[in-house]
């Protein structure tokens, strides 16, 4: 038995999510994390061989917390049996690998005991485990992942079902810095502690782009749609969670004729996404890997 869930890209909007601006999301299918379930008798062991061997600082172990929550919301005790956790998602790159591990977990445990759990309650509970690990997350990643289709988000507000008129060719690339998304929105909090009306002018901006982004998206308008990626990737420089490889494989992007190109997540390394056409696909991507980017993937949306 396996159960699975998706990694993710934010297409617009990261950052601003967090103070209350509009986002929006896809998930990558084809990166996924899967949990294999083994029923036997003895006690219930979970294991990762990715994330085994990292230290948390003092924070719970992300696996141990989904367990107990999940097990709270069946309210059973653990049956026995093994579940062994593997990824496809990069760890630390923005593609929303500890949400996708979460979901698969929550779901593998439920599977153990016959039951089912509903989306609702298991966005609700991988947001748990998100909070522990991201300080004050939006909501984004794990929504998205759980529910593994393309979203319009608010946090506390709303998620919606995102129209896509004409199908997207993105290409996503990783620049080989891990970055951790707890310390990228922890950087955009010090910033607007210290200047909060030029950040929140930022924020808002980024908020206005995503607006105008899923207008494009609805009527297929790719050109705009790029234009207004790339605008967003600017604010997020002024946000300063870009950083110089990002910034090249951007460039890269653009010059070798992507419609638009931006870091992906939390920034400060991690993974940036360029929208194609798919003529210009192969040059874009070329462009890339010349410049330095360690992984290619390409989804369409
Ligand atoms: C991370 O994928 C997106 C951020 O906006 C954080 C969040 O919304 O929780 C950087």
């Amino acid at each position: 038995m396996e159960t699975s869930a998706a990694g993710k890209i934010i297409l617009l909007g990261e950052h601003a999510a967090v103070y209350g601006r509009p986002a929006i999301a896809v998930p990558v299918s084809a990166l996924r994390a899967y949990a294999v379930i083994t029923p036997n008798s003895s006690p219930l062991t979970i294991s990762s061989v990715d994330l085994d061997n990292r230290t948390f600082d003092g924070r719970p172990n992300p696996l141990e917390k989904m367990r107990s929550l999940t097990l709270d919301y069946l309210r059973v005790s653990a049956a026995g049996g093994e579940i062994v956790i593997r990824s496809d998602i990069p760890i630390a790159r923005g593609l929303g690998s500890g949400a996708a591990v979460s979901a698969a977990l929550g779901r593998a445990i439920a599977r153990l005991h016959g039951r089912v759990i509903p989306d609702d309650v298991l966005n609700r509970l991988v947001f748990e485990v998100e909070r522990i690990h991201h300080g004050a997350p939006s909501g984004i990643d794990n929504t998205v992942v759980v529910y593994e289709r393309p979203i319009y988000f608010v946090k506390d507000k709303m998620m919606d079902r995102l129209e896509i008129k004409r199908p997207l060719r993105i290409l996503i690339a990783d620049s080989g810095q891990a970055s951790l998304t707890r310390e990228a929105v922890a950087k955009v909090s010090r910033l607007y502690q210290r200047h909060p009306d030029s950040t929140w002018d930022i924020l808002s901006t980024i908020g206005a782009i995503v607006e105008q982004a899923r207008a494009c998206l609805r009527a297929g308008d790719h050109r705009r749609l790029g234009e207004l990626m790339t605008d967003n990737h600017r604010q997020l420089q002024r946000l300063q969670v870009s950083s110089a490889r990002l910034d090249g494989l951007v460039e890269a992007a653009l010059s070798a004729g992507a419609l638009g190109a931006k870091l992906s997540g939390g920034g400060l390394g991690g993974n940036m996404i360029a929208l194609v056409d798919e003529s210009k696909g192969p040059a874009v991507r070329e462009a890339l890997i010349r410049c330095g980017a360690v992984d290619l993937v390409e989804t369409v949306v």
